[in-house]
Formats: C-alpha cells, sequence, structure tokens
C-alpha cells in the first residue's frame, strides 16, 4: 500500500525516538544545563512503540530508523528491535546511535535484524571530542565501528556535524575513512535546534565544505538510491566509501522528503521542524488500530511543503533534538 502527501511525496520511512535519554550530551543537541528528562510514565512501553510501528507499517511505512536521545541507552532495546524487525511488511530496520554502546551490542543488534548503523561522530581528535560531547570517551566510538564492522554491518554511514570554528579543519579528514573502508561519511550543516543564535555563526554550507574537500580530493557525484535519506552523495576517486552531504540550512531537501516522525512519548511529527504535533496516546491507550491508523494518515496529509527552519529558530520554537529523534 502507497502513501502520499498533498504534495505527491511517497511517505515509507518512519524515524521512531524510543528515548529522549543519552550517554553524552553534544553542545549542538543539549544546552549547558541539559535538557529536563522526560518523565518515565510518559514514556510509551515497548509494547506501544510496537503497536505505532505495525500501524505505520499496515498503512505503507517500509522502512523504520530506531534513534533517540541515544536508543541503546533505554533497557530492553534489543529484544524490541528483534521483534520489530519480524514486523510483516517492514522492509528495513536501521538505527543512528552515537557508537559508545556499540562495542558490547554491536554482535547483538546485528542477531536482532537490524540492518544498519548510522555512527555519530563529529571529531577525529579526542580533545575535540570531548569538548564537542561534553566528556564522550572517543576509543569507545572507533571501538565501535569496529565491532560494527566485525559483527557484519556491510553499511556504515558516519554523521559529522561540521562546526565553524570546531571541527571544521577536520573534514578531509574524515573523507579520508572512505579511502579504503566502505563507510559513507556525511557532513551535515549545523541546525538550529537550541534556543539561541550560535547556529549562525556555527553553520558551514554543503558548499562551502566541498570546496574544503576540494582542496586535497577530486569528487565524482553519485546517484542515490531507493529509500536514501537527505545526502547528496560523492566519491573520491577509487575510494572504497563515499562521501555526502546534508543540507538543511542552505538547500533543504524538503521535496524528497520521504518521511514522519514519532517521538518517544507517542507525539507525530510530520516534518522535523513542524509546529504542529499529533498526540498519538489517546488512540494507543485506546486500544484502537483502526483510529491509530487513521490518526498516522492525518499526520501524513498535514506535512509541510517545506520546512520554515529559520522562521522557527526566530521565533525560538525549536525542540532539542534527544526529544524529536534527530
Ligand atoms: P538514512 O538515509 O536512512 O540513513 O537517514 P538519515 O541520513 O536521514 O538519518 P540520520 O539519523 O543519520 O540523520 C542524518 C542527519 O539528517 C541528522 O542531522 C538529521 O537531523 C538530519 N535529518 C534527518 N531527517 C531529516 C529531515 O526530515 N529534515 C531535516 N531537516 N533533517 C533531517
Ligand atoms: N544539526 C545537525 N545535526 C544534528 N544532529 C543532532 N543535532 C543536530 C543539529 N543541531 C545529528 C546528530 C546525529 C543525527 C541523528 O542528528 O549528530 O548524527
Ligand atoms: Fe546524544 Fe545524539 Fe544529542 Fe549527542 S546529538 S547528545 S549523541 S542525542
Amino acid at each position: 500500500m502507497a502513501l502520499y502527501d498533498p504534495f505527491g511525496r511517497s511517505i515509507n520511512y518512519l524515524r521512531l525516538s524510543v528515548t529522549d535519554r543519552c550517554n553524552l550530551r553534544c553542545i549542538y543537541c543539549m544546552p549547558a544545563a541539559g535538557v529536563h528528562a522526560i518523565k518515565h510514565a510518559d514514556v510509551l512501553s515497548f509494547e506501544e512503540l510496537l503497536t505505532v510501528s505495525r500501524a505505520a507499517v499496515a498503512i505503507g511505512v517500509e522502512k523504520i530508523r530506531v534513534t533517540g536521545g541515544e536508543p541503546l541507552v533505554r533497557k530492553g532495546i534489543i529484544p524490541f528491535l528483534a521483534e520489530l524487525a519480524t514486523t510483516p511488511g517492514l522492509k528495513r530496520l536501521v538505527l543512528t546511535t552515537n557508537g559508545i554502546l556499540l562495542p558490547e551490542m554491536a554482535a547483538e543488534l546485528r542477531c536482532a535484524g537490524v540492518e544498519s548503523l548510522n555512527i555519530s561522530l563529529d571529531s577525529l581528535q579526542p580533545d575535540t571530542f570531548d569538548s564537542i560531547t561534553r566528556g564522550g570517551n572517543i576509543l569507545k566510538v572507533f571501538e565501535g565501528i569496529k565491532a560494527a564492522e566485525e559483527a557484519g554491518f556491510k553499511r556504515i554511514k558516519i554523521n559529522m556535524v561540521v562546526i565553524r570554528g570546531v571541527n571544521d579543519h577536520e573534514v578531509a579528514d574524515f573523507a579520508a575513512l572512505t579511502l579504503k573502508r566502505p563507510y559513507h561519511v556525511r557532513f551535515i550543516e549545523y541546525m538550529p535546534t537550541l534556543r539561541d543564535d550560535s547556529w549562525k555563526a556555527r553553520t558551514i554550507s554543503g558548499s562551502e565544505i566541498l570546496g574544503k574537500l576540494a582542496l586535497r580530493y577530486s569528487l565524482q557525484a553519485e546517484s542515490k538510491a531507493a529509500m536514501d535519506g537527505p545526502a547528496s552523495y560523492y566519491r573520491i576517486a577509487g575510494a572504497a566509501g563515499r562521501v555526502g552531504v546534508i543540507t538543511p540550512v542552505s538547500c533543504h531537501f524538503c521535496n524528497e522528503c520521504n518521511r514522519i516522525r514519532v517521538t518517544s512519548t507517542g507525539i507525530a511529527k510530520s516534518c522535523l521542524f513542524a509546529t504542529e504535533t499529533h498526540d498519538l496516546k489517546p488512540y494507543i491507550h485506546a486500544g484502537d488500530d483502526q483510529a491509530l491508523r487513521d490518526a498516522l494518515r492525518y499526520v501524513v496529509t498535514t506535512k509541510p511543503e517545506h520546512h520554515a527552519i529559520e522562521e522557527r529558530a526566530q521565533r525560538n520554537m525549536t525542540m532539542p533534538m534527544s526529544q524529536v529523534g534527530g
């Protein structure tokens, strides 16, 4: 069954946040003072998350990306993923993680049926990583990437949020990771997700990032596969992997957007920057699958043609990424 929004976009991808908690506190994601953790009682149980996922698949979703916060900090995540993976009609189950817990969890994730991993890594230098994540141990992420490869994950995407004056001198070093390994290294424009103006000085456009790469490498544009996300891809001649740029700020990719989001508290959003939210809990709690499917279909009908990222930032209407799921 195909699901279309009012602008003719096929919606086949759900980003499901399973927790707002995280074992890191990245500077672009959380204010220095931290964010209020959501009360346990407000967080959907795994059974409820399965109910939402099944309803989404029943109306046309084919790919689910599990996100957080950090999804691997939620207790019981592995059996949940194993159950989710068996959903009839679900073609791809994938996960975004900061990699800290991968050394001990990569093999279990693979066994549970997770097809591929997106791993956030914003610096290759221990000190810079420590300051971006406010205390994270980079060695865990390096070990985690290795563990993921050993567990048999074929497609590993590494997400680097490029932050002017902080890690932008490292983009060519990140691109070099693709020379020998089949990683997809994606450079992401810093988005305004905190309630301040800090993003203006920090965002570096995709074209400036590509300019920095071009100083060291010549890049060949690559085509996208079906259900691929927002990145535009390039390859350094002869490289095993590829590099990508994700440009939500300078050049939004809304015309090809295929996704909706559900937070760990059962709030559906038709767009990362949508102002309208839809509470699915009443339908979940009532056990009314038909009403839940209708509610999700309604969410799709409210999908804006494109996001209004700058306007939302100006009006201080952003929601912490750890709550909305990146
Ligand atoms: P795949 O293509 O499935 O790998 O997904 P992805 O690249 O969208 O997932 P990932 O979780 O790795 O997110 C990469 C970056 O894209 C993050 O910075 C996300 O916040 C951003 N992103 C993902 N979806 C959207 C979206 O719908 N709108 C905007 N503006 N940014 C998004
Ligand atoms: N701008 C760009 N990317 C962000 N992420 C989180 N916050 C931001 C932001 N403000 C990224 C994380 C992770 C992905 C899910 O979202 O680094 O890779
Ligand atoms: Fe945690 Fe991801 Fe936010 Fe960093 S960006 S604090 S890893 S949820």
